[in-house]
C-alpha cells in the first residue's frame, strides 16, 4: 500500500487523539518498516491493519472505525491534494461513478505499483445508487469511510447499507447509498 495512506493515518491519529499517541503505537507496533513512512513508498498493507488494532487497543476506538475515520480523512486530504478530480461535479453519486474509470485510473498511472480496488457502480433510481467494491485486500471499512468524507464534501445526506462476504481471498461488499433529506 501506498506511503501516503500511512503518512495521512499518523496525521488522522495526531488530529483526532494526540501526537504522542501517534508515536507510541507505531513504537508499540514494532513493525516490519520501522514506521517511517515516505508518501511514495510502498509497504505491506498489514502494517495499516496492526496499526488501527493497536491504536484500538489504545484508545477504546473499534479498528473498524479508525479506518473508516481514515477514509473520511482522505477524502478531505484528497479534495485539498487533488483538487482536479472534483472539478466540475457536484454530487457524490456522480463523483463515485469516476472512481474505476477516471481517478483510480490516474492513481495508477502515478503509481504503477498501487494496489487498487475494483468498484462497480449503478443508479438503482433518482435518489439511490448501488456501489460494489472487489478487492484482495480487507478495506471496506476505508470505502465506507471515503463514500461518506465525499457526501460531507458535496453536502449530501446519505443513508448507507453494507453487505460484506469474502471467499477465496477476494473481499466483497456492496454498498447502498441512500440520499436522504
Ligand atoms: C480523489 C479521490 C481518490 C484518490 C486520489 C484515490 C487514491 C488512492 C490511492 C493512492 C490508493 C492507495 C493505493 C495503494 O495503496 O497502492 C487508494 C486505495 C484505495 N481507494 Fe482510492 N482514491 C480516491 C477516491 C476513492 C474513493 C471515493 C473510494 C471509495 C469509494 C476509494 C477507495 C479506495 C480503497 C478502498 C483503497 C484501498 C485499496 C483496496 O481496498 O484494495 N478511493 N486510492
Amino acid at each position: 500500500m501506498k506511503g501516503i495512506v500511512f503518512s495521512e493515518f499518523n496525521e488522522m491519529v495526531e488530529a483526532n487523539y494526540s501526537p504522542d499517541i501517534a508515536d507510541k503505537i507505531i513504537v508499540e507496533s514494532d513493525l516490519p518498516s520501522g514506521g517511517a513512512y515516505t508518501t511514495v513508498g510502498t509497504y505491506d498493507h498489514e502494517e495499516l491493519l496492526t496499526l488501527a488494532r493497536r491504536l484500538s487497543r489504545e484508545t477504546g476506538t473499534e479498528a473498524a472505525i479508525v479506518i473508516r475515520r481514515l477514509g473520511r480523512h482522505l477524502a478531505r486530504r484528497f479534495t485539498e491534494l487533488y483538487p482536479g478530480f472534483f472539478d466540475g461535479i457536484t454530487s457524490t453519486f456522480d463523483f463515485l461513478d469516476t472512481i474505476e474509470r477516471h481517478v483510480h485510473v490516474e492513481v495508477r498511472k502515478l503509481y504503477p505499483d498501487a494496489e487498487l480496488p475494483r468498484f462497480l457502480t449503478e443508479r438503482t433510481d433518482e435518489n439511490s445508487m448501488a456501489m460494489h467494491y472487489q478487492s484482495r485486500r480487507p478495506f471496506a471499512d476505508l470505502a465506507q469511510g471515503l463514500i461518506e468524507g465525499c457526501a460531507e464534501h458535496f453536502g449530501d445526506r446519505l443513508e448507507i447499507t453494507r453487505t460484506d462476504s469474502a471467499a477465496d481471498d477476494l473481499y466483497k461488499s456492496s454498498f447502498n447509498l441512500k440520499r436522504v433529506a
